[in-house]
């Protein structure tokens, strides 16, 4: 049995319909209410939007990396705010996807590991979030470069095989593809998906907005290969929303996770120059944009997934080293990185000054908009 919790029978059922989404078409709200999702609920919206300050629909969400970082805090504030989430992991994952969400703890998560669970989760979401993709800090071979890329570009659910005449035939559902079968009025009405700053290439001196071109490194060919893929949901029934996302600070993950174990044992410092821009965004402050893209139809199309406030590396270092109480005095020469990383080392030595204008623009509300406020927020949970 590939899905663990299929909202038992034994459920009360779903809440009645206590007041129309405001948020969707005439069609998707039918399709809504046959599935009986729609309620009244306490909103602590961050974003601008009279369209839901003062209703919302209980949502139902699959989401593809729920297991990681970001989509772990994701799937936390989805069920705190009463919603369904389905977890969409690859086969190979579903060990870890069900010891992260162990189903004593997490009985309102769905695991799919299964293509067709795949599929059923996906027609039956009001909204899908992909968050899938092999990390990107490693050293990159020619095949982690390849894999960098597919891992995002194909989101594959799961590889369908049938052979002809001896020949094997690999066939790759994507989570767009599945979008695109399921919907037609029925099946999800947004898909948010990450992307990244990546996107806009390196500067120490320029700034970067939604308007700003492409660069033209790796990075930024993949997140344009990464976009272009999410582009392909029928738009005339999707609201499509693309998350270019800064580096995500929180205790758990991502950068921070790497860092803060060097500080602590008095040897952190900036990583080479150290006046590389540092785009960053508070975990929090991201999943609320991510939940936000998900119920607020204001919310559509490239928004940047960055605080307001970018530092410079050695300002970050600094004010790390500061609120856990250690010196930033060891630098990191950046050819020690290079030999390490290879290629991959421009993820740490090279940056870009990226500004939230979307987002400022829909009037979303940072909890962090300046870094030593994030960091002291983290350094209190350690
Ligand atoms: N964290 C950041 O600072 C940051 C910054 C910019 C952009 N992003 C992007 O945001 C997304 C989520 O970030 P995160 O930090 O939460 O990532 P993460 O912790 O590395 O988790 C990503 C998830 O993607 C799936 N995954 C891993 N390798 C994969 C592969 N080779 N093929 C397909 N799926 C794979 C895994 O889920 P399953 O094992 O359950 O399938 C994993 O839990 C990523 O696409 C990342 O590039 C993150």
């Amino acid at each position: 049995m590939a899905i663990r919790v299929l909202f038992p029978s034994s459920q009360p059922q779903p809440q009645p319909h206590l007041q129309p989404s405001r948020s969707s078409t005439t069609t998707r709200r039918s399709s809504r209410q046959r599935r009986g999702f729609c309620c009244f609920c306490s909103s602590t919206s961050s974003g601008g939007g009279d369209e839901v300050s003062s209703s919302s629909s209980m949502m139902t969400v699959s989401i593809t990396g729920a297991t990681g970082f970001i989509g772990r805090r994701l799937v936390d504030k989805l069920l705190s705010e009463d919603h369904k989430v389905c977890v969409l992991t690859r086969s190979t994952s579903k060990n870890k996807a069900s010891s992260v969400f162990p189903a004593s703890r997490y009985p309102g998560v769905t695991i799919a590991d299964k293509e067709g669970d795949w599929e059923r989760c996906i027609r039956d979401s009001t909204g899908v979030v992909n968050l899938a993709g092999m990390p990107i800090s490693t050293r990159w071979s020619p095949e982690v470069k390849s894999e960098i890329l597919q891992s995002r570009v194909n989101v594959t659910s799961k590889v369908r095989s049938y052979s002809t005449l001896l020949v094997l035939h690999l066939h790759h559902m994507s989570v767009v593809d599945h979008i695109n079968t399921s919907s037609n009025g029925n099946g999800p009405s947004v898909f948010v998906s990450a992307t990244a700053v990546g996107y806009y290439g390196t500067s120490e001196t320029d700034s970067f907005d939604e308007s700003s071109p492409s660069g033209n490194d790796y990075l930024a060919h993949v997140c344009r290969e990464w976009e272009g893929r999410a582009r392909q949901v029928k738009q005339e029934h999707v609201r499509l929303v693309l998350i270019r996302i800064g580096v995500v600070l929180g205790k758990d993950g991502g950068a921070l996770a790497k860092m803060i174990p060097l500080f602590m044992m008095f040897a952190g410092g900036p990583l080479g120059t150290g006046t590389q821009w540092f785009s960053w965004i508070h975990l929090d402050d991201l999943v609320d944009l991510i939940y936000e893209s998900l119920r607020n139809p204001a919310y559509t199309g490239i928004i940047n997934g960055t605080a307001p406030n970018p530092v410079r590396l050695s300002e970050l270092c600094d004010r790390l080293g500061q609120v856990v109480g250690r010196p930033s005095w060891l630098p990191v020469p950046g050819l020690a990185i290079k030999a390490l990383l290879g290629e991959g080392a421009t993820v740490v030595l090279d940056g870009q000054k990226v500004l939230p204008a979307k987002a400022t623009q829909l009037g979303f509300s940072y909890r962090y908009p300046y870094v030593r406020d994030a960091l002291k927020a983290i350094a209190k949970q350690l």
